[in-house]
């Protein structure tokens, strides 16, 4: 958790040619591969589902970071497990036994991330950090690429590297949403060191030149 990752989110990609923009991504430092899944009932959009999951699998070998805006994501896990996921995120608002699913996810072989929303309180996800990998502190409200960073998430990062001392635990903390060189150097202050960014990469003229950017900022 002190090595800085950066994970462009596929979201903010040309879905029309999705193998050449992860092998864009790859050839521009990625580490992560950031895959957005939306049911249209957790958050208000329709992304893509296991079957993105497994045709990214399928071309490239990039660690796929998977974050689940879906109701019952426990019931949705063994489809991406199946289909390559590599570190499986889940909402502590999405409405299941969070303790349950992360060690299902676990027992599946895959990393577990917990994900809280910008308005969620840190409490809410505390009692379930022993169990996980990876916090995600949402810095939009989850449902759409290139909404603007919501700063007032930076206090919840700090006191989750507070907690995770205290605990002696060593989960990644992970931003999502808004993120550029500017926000990410702040996130970065706050204590984060996964960086997720959609359209400051995958938007960029220069990709290589944006994820570092973000990596030295
Ligand atoms: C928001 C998604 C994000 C999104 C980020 O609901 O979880 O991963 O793709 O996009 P940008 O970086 O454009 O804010
Ligand atoms: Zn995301």
């Amino acid at each position: 958790y002190r090595d800085r990752v950066i994970a462009p989110s596929l979201l903010a990609a040309d879905f029309s040619r999705v193998r050449e923009e992860v092998t864009r991504a790859i050839n521009a430092g990625a580490d992560w591969l950031h895959l957005d899944v939306m049911d249209g009932h957790f958050v208000d959009n329709i992304s893509f589902g296991p079957a993105m999951v497994q045709a990214v699998h399928e071309t490239n070998d990039i660690y796929l970071d998977v974050h689940l805006m879906v109701s019952r994501p426990d019931h949705y896990l063994p489809r991406f497990v199946a289909a390559g996921a590599d570190l499986i995120t889940v909402h502590v608002e999405a409405g299941h036994d969070v303790d349950s699913t992360l060690r299902k996810i676990r027992d599946a072989g895959c990393k577990a991330g917990l994900a809280i929303n910008p308005a969620t309180p840190l409490e809410a996800a505390l009692p379930h950090l022993a169990h996980a990998d990876l916090l995600l502190c949402m810095t939009v409200v989850p449902g759409f690429g290139g909404q603007a960073f919501m700063p007032e998430v930076l206090p919840k990062i700090e006191a989750a590297v507070k907690w995770r001392e205290e605990q002696g635990l060593a989960f990644h903390i992970e931003v999502d949403g808004g993120i550029d060189a500017l926000t990410a150097a702040r996130c970065a202050k706050a204590g984060a060191n996964v960086m997720v960014a959609g359209s400051s990469t995958f938007k960029a003229p220069d990709m290589a030149a944006a994820i570092r950017q973000i990596r030295e900022a």
